[in-house]
C-alpha cells in the first residue's frame, strides 16, 4: 500500500505536479522566533523549500519522505539539507536530539506521540495542514488525512501554544483548503 503511494508521489513530483516552489508562508512568518542553532528535522520534506529556508536560518536539518524523486531534487536545489528515505510513520532517531520539527502539509497520527520523544525540552513544533471542512466538499480527500477542529490542542495539552488558527485558507492544488497552524513548544 504505502509503496503503491510512494510510487504516486514519485510520479507527482517527476511531471511537477506538486511543485510548490517556496516555502511555505507560515514558517516564513514563524521563523524569527525559531532557534538559529541545533537541528531541526522535516517531517514528509517534499522538495526541501521548508528545510531549506530552516537551514538557512541556522540549525542543521533532516528532511525524510518517502518519495524518492522528491529526496533528489531536494539534494540537487538544497545539498545544505541532509536527507533519508523514510516511510513514516518508521523513523528511529536518536530521542531528544531535535530543536525544531517540521510537519507540513501531512498528517500521520502515529507521528504526533514520536514528536515529544525527538524534540529537547523548550524544542519547537510547527505544524500546518488540512482540516475537515463542513462547508466545502472534499470527496476528493481521505478524511484520516483532515484534522478535526481543536484535535491539535488536544493532542499536544500540556505543550506552550505560541501560534494556533485553525480557519486559515490555504491554496493547495490549486483550490482553497480549510487549514490549520500551530507553532508550539515542548515543556
Ligand atoms: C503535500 S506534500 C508536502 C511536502 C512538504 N512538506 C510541503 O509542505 O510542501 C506531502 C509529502 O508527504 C510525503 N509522504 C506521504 N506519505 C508519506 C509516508 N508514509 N512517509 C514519508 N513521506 C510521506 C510525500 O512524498 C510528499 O512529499
Amino acid at each position: 500500500m504505502s509503496r503503491y503511494q510512494a510510487a504516486e508521489w514519485d510520479e507527482r513530483y517527476q511531471s511537477s505536479g506538486h511543485n510548490l516552489a517556496s516555502p511555505r508562508e507560515f514558517l516564513v512568518e514563524v521563523l524569527p522566533q525559531l532557534p538559529r542553532e541545533g537541528w531541526g528535522l522535516d517531517v514528509a520534506m517534499g522538495e526541501g523549500h521548508n528545510a531549506n529556508l530552516l537551514a538557512e536560518h541556522g540549525p542543521q536539518v533532516l528532511g525524510v519522505d518517502f518519495s524518492l524523486v522528491a529526496l533528489r531534487k531536494a539534494k540537487s536545489m538544497y545539498p545544505n539539507v541532509q536527507s533519508a528515505l523514510v516511510n513514516l510513520p518508521q523513523i528511529h532517531l536518536k530521542p531528544g536530539c531535535f530543536d525544531v520539527i517540521l510537519n507540513f502539509w501531512f498528517l500521520d497520527r502515529e507521528m504526533f506521540p514520536l514528536y515529544p520523544q525527538y524534540l529537547k525540552p523548550g524544542g519547537y513544533l510547527v505544524l500546518e495542514t488540512m482540516r475537515f471542512d463542513p462547508d466545502s466538499d472534499q470527496s476528493h480527500l481521505r478524511l484520516e488525512y483532515l484534522l478535526q477542529s481543536g484535535e491539535l490542542l488536544q493532542s499536544f495539552s500540556g505543550w506552550e501554544i505560541l501560534v494556533y488558527d485553525e480557519n486559515v485558507k490555504a491554496n493547495a492544488k490549486g483550490k482553497q483548503q480549510l487549514a490549520v497552524r500551530m507553532l508550539a513548544r515542548k515543556p
